[in-house]
């Protein structure tokens, strides 16, 4: 099926953003994640391991391309790799990454909210930590939704609204911060940024369709300076061993497109 024609989206003049931001703070590939420290990407990446095999996977949002180089490495990792974002210049950064593990994949400059990829054309996708810097999430899931082939799986996360827990460890942090008046200070470049409650991530994708088999949240941090190593994968350790509950950082939901 060919490419659709690619219609302007809301989020297109967001692009010069998103490339100062990969130039100041994506420029290189990432240090190799350490999984006892980066909950995140431990936990995203053991999702969509248990969603292979499948013969390709579209990272959508891929970032410096770390999930691609994750996935790529994995037993069942599948054959034909792609991946997505709004930045040339991280894309550059997704390409160091992926050589650095050996591997390569087809990367593609696009918004999210209207993506220049055919119909059913991934059996898996993944789009971690992207949809929150959306002007139309809703438009990106209805693309992700689009692309994902018939019986395929959605990987998706996104910040949690509701992450009480992360919020009661930080409070005297937090207080401390507005009695300074230092709220920003430390953001290089501006940018949106939303944050969806575990409901409205449901909805996102079951008004596309998908079907959900799997809601849940994850992870709680402590902001720095008491966001050291030991105290992160102490928490880290208990977050895994922790019965499931509604108040992590992260919501992630796997979505399956009807056969
Ligand atoms: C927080 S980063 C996440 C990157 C990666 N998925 C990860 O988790 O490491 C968000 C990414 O989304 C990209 N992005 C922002 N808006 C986008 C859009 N409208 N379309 C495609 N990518 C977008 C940014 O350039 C950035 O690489």
């Amino acid at each position: 099926m060919p490419a659709p024609v690619r219609q302007a989206a809301p989020s297109d003049d967001l692009r010069e953003v998103y490339e100062l931001r990969a130039e100041l703070e994506y420029a290189t590939p990432p240090p190799t994640p350490d999984l006892r420290l980066e909950r995140k990407y431990q936990r995203l990446l053991e999702l969509v391991a248990g969603t292979l095999p499948a013969p390709s996977l579209l990272d959508a949002g891929c970032g410096d391309g770390r999930y691609l180089a994750g996935i790529a490495q994995l037993a069942d990792a599948p054959e034909r790799l792609a991946g997505v974002d709004i930045s040339e210049r991280i894309l550059a950064t997704a390409e160091q990454t992926l050589a650095r593990v050996g591997a390569s994949a087809v990367l593609v400059r696009a918004n999210l909210e209207s993506l220049p990829l055919p119909d059913g054309s991934f059996e898996r996708v993944l789009c971690a930590q992207a949809i929150e810097h959306l002007r139309a999430p809703e438009l990106g899931v209805a693309e992700l939704a689009r692309v994902l082939a018939p019986g395929g799986l959605l990987v998706l996360s996104t910040d949690n609204a509701r992450n009480y827990l992360t919020k009661g460890l930080n409070l005297p942090r937090s207080a401390a911060v507005r009695a300074l008046r230092l709220n920003g200070r430390r953001r290089l470049v501006d940018f949106p940024h939303a944050s969806f409650t575990r409901a409205e991530v449901s909805a996102l994708v079951s008004d596309c369709g998908l079907t959900v088999e799997r809601l849940e949240t994850f992870r709680m941090h402590l902001q720095a300076p008491l966001g050291r190593p030991t105290a992160t994968m102490f928490l880290n350790a208990l977050d895994r061993r922790s019965p499931r509950h509604p108040w992590g950082d992260i919501v992630v939901v796997v979505a399956r497109k009807p056969a």
